[in-house]
């Protein structure tokens, strides 16, 4: 991980001073609940010990300027009347704006960014970035850290500023999250829970290096049709239909697209609350065949799976230390989550490795990841 003096150097470097503080908030890896954020439902990440990192200063003349470490570039911008642009700092200029939306004062800051969370791989780096630069702006500029309501203006900030149509999910896992713990969370009313890992597991990330574009809209077109199979149920946000009335009702949708993408958000958020009383209850085989009966719905009801993601998680599932296996974040690409017994793990990675690159001819990069705590102060 990232060696805080090797930031503070190169601040000093950059900007011939010492930074004031060092602050960072996690990426995160989605143990359960898929596209269920935005159906008002309930979700299980944990954030993880990949993260952005920025060392900072005030400035007294109300710019913001941010050196990125990993892109060599440099963005200024002013707080009074920020411009929309493209790239990378339009996710600190979201943040920004939003926080002044809401009526914070805002006080200037330069700093020096750097990241550990591998971009577009479904880890949440932009999550990271939004609440490592809210994380900046509370210190340089002197107002309380309120964690909900931090992530709340990070989506918000995505959402408008950068144009993304993403849920809550991201923002909450990076700001709220606990060292040791999954974040439990009910996306309508944002009350959550810190849930301990069961012991003698290990949370492995495996990354099929596939991208895929086009997400955005494959994306915002889920969204849609779920929002039909609420009208279908005449309620809110699917996370109000139990899996019991579905099957009762569900041959009159009609729509077969919807039936299936209700389908899964119906029972994902089930399976949920059933990895909730698997965690209290220590069992790890259940919480396994969740994660297994978790990609199979992504990818046979709700479509979000590409190839490569399914063959890792078959890989991944076939390893004798393996508990269960799935695809985590938006999908169509990306990063599969393990839950793997932890005395076995190395021998996992290697396997897996081993047969994703004989099924796919691809190169897959499998790590463990800690459960880390949300946005900090270092
Ligand atoms: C992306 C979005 C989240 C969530 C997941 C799918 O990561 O940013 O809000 O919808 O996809 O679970």
């Amino acid at each position: 991980m990232l060696n805080s003096q090797t930031l503070q150097h190169a601040f000093e470097l950059h900007f011939n001073a010492k930074p004031e503080w060092i602050v960072r908030a996690p990426g995160r890896v989605n143990l359960i609940g898929e596209h269920t954020d935005y159906n008002d439902g309930y979700v299980l990440p944990m954030g993880i010990d990949h993260a952005v990192w920025i060392a900072l200063r005030p400035r007294a003349d109300g710019l913001v300027h941010i050196h990125s470490l990993d892109l060599e570039l440099d963005s200024v911008f002013k707080l009074d009347g920020i411009e929309k642009g493209e790239g990378w700092a339009e996710y600190p200029k979201g943040v920004a704006w939003a926080l002044r939306e809401a009526g914070y004062s805002l006080r200037g800051w330069e700093g020096v960014m750097t990241g550990e969370v591998p971009r577009g791989a479904g880890l949440s780096s932009s999550a990271a970035v939004e609440l490592a630069t809210a994380r900046a702006f509370a210190c340089a500029s002197g107002f309380e850290w309120d964690a909900k309501l931090m992530a709340r203006l990070s989506q918000k900030a995505e959402n408008q500023w950068v144009g993304v149509n993403c849920g809550i999910m991201d923002q909450m896992a990076s700001a709220a999250s606990k060292k040791g713990h999954a974040l439990f969370m009910d996306c309508r009313t944002l009350d959550i829970q810190h849930a301990p890992l069961p012991q003698g597991v290990a949370v492995a990330v495996l990354d099929t290096s596939t991208r895929r574009g086009l997400v955005d809209s494959a994306y915002n077109e889920r969204r849609v049709q779920c929002e039909a199979g609420a009208r279908f149920f005449h309620v809110k946000a699917l996370r109000d239909v139990s899996v019991a009335e579905f099957e009762r009702r569900k041959d009159e949708i009609g729509d077969e697209a919807v039936l299936r993408r209700a389908r899964h958000i119906i029972t994902e958020n089930q399976r949920v609350l059933d990895a909730m009383e698997a965690m209290r209850a220590n069992d790890v085989s259940r919480l396994g065949q969740l994660f297994n009966a978790s990609h199979a719905s992504l990818r046979d009801d709700f479509e979000v799976t590409n190839e490569a993601l399914n063959q890792i998680v078959e890989a991944a599932q076939a390893h004798s230390a393996c508990y269960g296996a799935r695809m985590t974040g938006a999908g169509f690409g990306g990063c599969a989550v393990a839950l793997v017994r932890e005395d076995s793990v190395e021998a996992f990675i290697r396997a897996v490795g081993a047969a994703y690159r004989h099924k796919s001819g691809l190169e897959a990069a499998v790590y463990v990841c800690q459960p880390s705590e949300g946005a900090s102060v270092e």
